[in-house]
């Protein structure tokens, strides 16, 4: 995928305030990029989508830049799906910018994790994650999402987490077992 303009702008804009752990400041030339009404136009489609080994098919990622401390990329959400609770071990920021991304937090104590707040993100919306949160996304029918996801590390080379959708057991993050972890949308 060529990746436009405006996006390379704001990976390289994104690079020195990583470095300096600005979150802030990557959130607001986040909330700046996507409410560019040209912004979601200019993404092309990924194409034809894999379908995961257990046959579910979770949408596409697209990685526009990977360093030791900074992850953004592209990720479209398909309905259908409830994606498995996980966390990033990393500070992260979303933002959406066509359809609709559902978020389910869960929340971290002494008894374990429970489930916490949700919210549906629209196109323009932005979210912070820190580094301790658990999420877990899905998109409803008929409104598939895509959003730039940035993390501040490099989110292929670190140890996290997955929890069972069922009892929030947490076990190490792997590819499989977050296939494993998937459930059709309710
Ligand atoms: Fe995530």
């Amino acid at each position: 995928m060529e990746i436009p303009t405006e996006l390379k702008n704001f990976v390289q804009a994104c690079v020195p305030l990583a470095a300096s752990h600005e979150h802030g400041g990557v959130k607001r030339l986040l909330t700046e990029l996507i409410a560019e009404p040209s912004f979601a136009s200019s993404i092309p489609p990924f194409g034809e989508v894999e379908t995961s080994p257990r046959g579910w098919t979770l949408g596409g990622e697209f990685v526009c830049h990977k360093a030791d401390d900074l992850t953004v990329m592209i990720l479209d959400t398909l309905p259908g799906v409830e994606q498995p609770p996980h966390d990033h071990e990393m500070h992260a920021i979303i933002g959406v910018f066509e359809g609709c991304e559902d978020q389910r937090f869960f929340a971290r104590s002494s008894e374990g994790v429970t489930p916490a707040a949700g919210r549906s993100m629209e196109a323009g919306d932005v979210v912070v994650l820190g580094e301790q949160s658990i999420h877990a996304i899905s998109s409803p029918a008929g409104r598939a999402a895509r959003a730039i996801h940035v993390y501040f590390g490099d989110i292929y080379d670190v140890e996290r987490s997955l929890f069972h959708p069922d009892t929030l057991e947490q076990h190490p993050f792997t590819g499989e077992l977050y296939d494993e972890f998937c459930r059709p949308a309710s």
